[in-house]
């Protein structure tokens, strides 16, 4: 059973500054909903309710968005504007949220091995808020994970040009959509990528992960990745990748959240 997803969200989003200058990027809004609640909506789709966040200097705004204002809750009482608080305070209700601090950065696999200490010795989920997924992504990287018990890499097709923004995967193709990762390399160039299969940020990781990124060095732009943990891992054992079902947005770029916010913006008014 998975029953915690790690948010790995001490990054400093300098790709949009100047507006994560006092603003942790996770809480860019799209919309009216940061980015990482929209994550949050996802692991519980996934029937996932405890959240270990990893947040560093300056993102406090995240803990305070999972907490109840009462301030606000005193205000905003049985005003016609209440019910734009339904959907945060039902995940308030259900889920717990944890946190602990990345106090230096040095990448993506450091965070995780920090969140450790909130994860235990079970099997359990990571994701990265800007990736925004429309779709039940980690639900349907779940069932793949009751099959056959391993960590999984969600990956989608990406232009060959673009490799070097991505851990790039090239692996067996076991049934449709499912590949046993023989090859795992963090942001290639074009000309050095094994496939044009990117990682994107939904990751099902088992426990042995931390050891190993324990023993990982430090790899592409001198951080520990763990792209490098996933491939010791796929050596050691066994590691797939999945192609998903559903749309994704890179809101880690202007281009992805713009995209992202005129996409969900129709979603809304077609429901209307
Ligand atoms: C991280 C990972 C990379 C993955 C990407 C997905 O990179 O290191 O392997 O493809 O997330 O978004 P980042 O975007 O944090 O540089």
């Amino acid at each position: 059973m998975i029953k915690k997803c790690l948010f790995p969200a001490a990054g400093y989003g300098t790709r949009f500054l100047p507006a994560t200058k006092a603003t942790p990027k996770e809480m860019l809004p799209v919309l009216t909903k940061p980015l990482i609640q929209y994550g949050v909506e996802e692991a519980v789709q996934a029937g996932i309710t405890m959240m270990a966040i990893i947040t560093g200097r300056g993102k406090r705004a995240i803990e305070d968005h999972f907490d109840i204002s009462y301030e606000l809750e005193h205000q905003i009482k049985g005003s016609s504007k209440e019910y734009l608080l339904d959907e945060i305070r039902s995940l308030i209700d259900t889920c717990t949220f944890s946190y602990t601090r990345q106090v230096e950065m040095k990448g993506l696999g450091h965070a995780i091995l920090i969140g450790e200490t909130l994860i235990g010795t079970e099997p359990f989920a990571v994701i990265l808020a800007d990736d925004l997924c429309d779709g039940d992504v980690l639900e349907q990287m779940k069932q793949l994970y009751n099959k056959y018990r391993c960590s999984i890499v969600a990956i989608e097709e990406v232009p060959r040009e673009e490799t070097n923004k991505y851990g790039v995967i090239a692996g067996k193709q076991i049934e449709e959509d499912v590949y046993m990762v023989n090859t795992m390399v963090e942001k290639p160039a074009p000309e050095e990528a094994p496939s044009n299969l990117a990682i994107i940020g939904r990751y099902i990781l088992t426990p042995d992960i931390f050891d190993i990124l324990r023993e990982t060095k430090p790899g592409k732009g001198g951080e520990i990745q763990i792209t490098d943990a996933l491939m010791t891992q796929a050596q050691r054992g066994m590691v797939l990748a999945y192609k998903f079902k559903g749309r994704r947005f890179d809101c880690g770029s202007v281009d992805g959240f713009v995209e992202a916010t005129n996409y969900f913006y129709n979603l809304e008014k077609s429901k209307q």
